[in-house]
């Protein structure tokens, strides 16, 4: 017996670290696939990436410049891509940085900034469009976590620990999420030759 889904295959993604690496990857997929696209970014690159995916593609997209480790900008940004695009059916969360400096080196601001950009930027993402997703069937969330969210790495122990805390968040909001239909899932990709790497 086959389960029908109904889902909104046009409904516009958000896509954060969209200047860059994977991210930028990700909203080049989604336009291709026929997506309209918000690409956010603290880079301002991000304007000139969405103009071109736009010209390229006929789709619409917008560049949204955002840290994403403030939630009153993140929420001031959800605010404007809908506004922009509809009510949004999907999200990437990619944006991250690095944060190497092992258990010596280690100072709070560095550890909350990893951890707020990594991390808790995608759970206030997944707070503020749930009820944008729960309308739109087939909505979908998607983290960009880590191999070191399971490997153990002396260099990064507040990226792991980002990482680490995005595999055990989403499964809390799947159980969560479900009820309004709306997946949520963690991506876990090994060494990708992206900026993030060359540093
Ligand atoms: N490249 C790899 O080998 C690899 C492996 C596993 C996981 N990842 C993860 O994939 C994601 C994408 O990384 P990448 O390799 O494409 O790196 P990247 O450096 O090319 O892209 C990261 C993007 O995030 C943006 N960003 C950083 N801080 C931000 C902030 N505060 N607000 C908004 N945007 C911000 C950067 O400007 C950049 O454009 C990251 O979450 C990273 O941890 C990468």
């Amino acid at each position: 017996m086959t389960q029908q889904c109904s889902t909104s295959p046009n409904s516009p993604v958000i896509v954060t670290g969209a200047a860059s690496g994977i991210g930028l990857a990700c909203a080049e997929a989604l336009v291709a696939a026929g997506r309209p696209v918000a690409l956010w970014d603290i880079s301002d690159t991000v304007i000139a990436s969405a103009e071109k995916l736009a010209q390229t593609s006929g789709r619409a997209c917008i560049g949204c410049v955002v840290d994403v480790a403030s939630v009153a900008a993140l929420r001031a940004a959800v605010v404007q891509s809908r506004a922009a695009l509809g009510p949004i059916g999907g999200l990437v969360h990619a944006a991250g940085v690095a944060g190497v400096g092992p258990l010596d080196q280690l100072e709070p601001a560095q550890w909350d900034t990893v951890i707020n950009i990594n991390l808790r930027a995608e759970i206030f993402l997944a707070q503020a469009l749930r009820t944008d997703m729960k309308s739109l069937p087939g909505s979908a969330i998607v983290g960009i976590a880590s191999i070191n969210a399971t490997l153990g790495n002396a260099m990064n122990p507040s990226y792991s620990a980002s990482k680490g805390g995005m595999l055990a968040a989403n499964r809390a909001l799947a159980d969560d999420l479900a009820q309004d239909g709306i997946r949520i899932n963690s991506v876990s990709p090994g060494q990708i030759q992206t900026p993030m790497i060359q540093q």
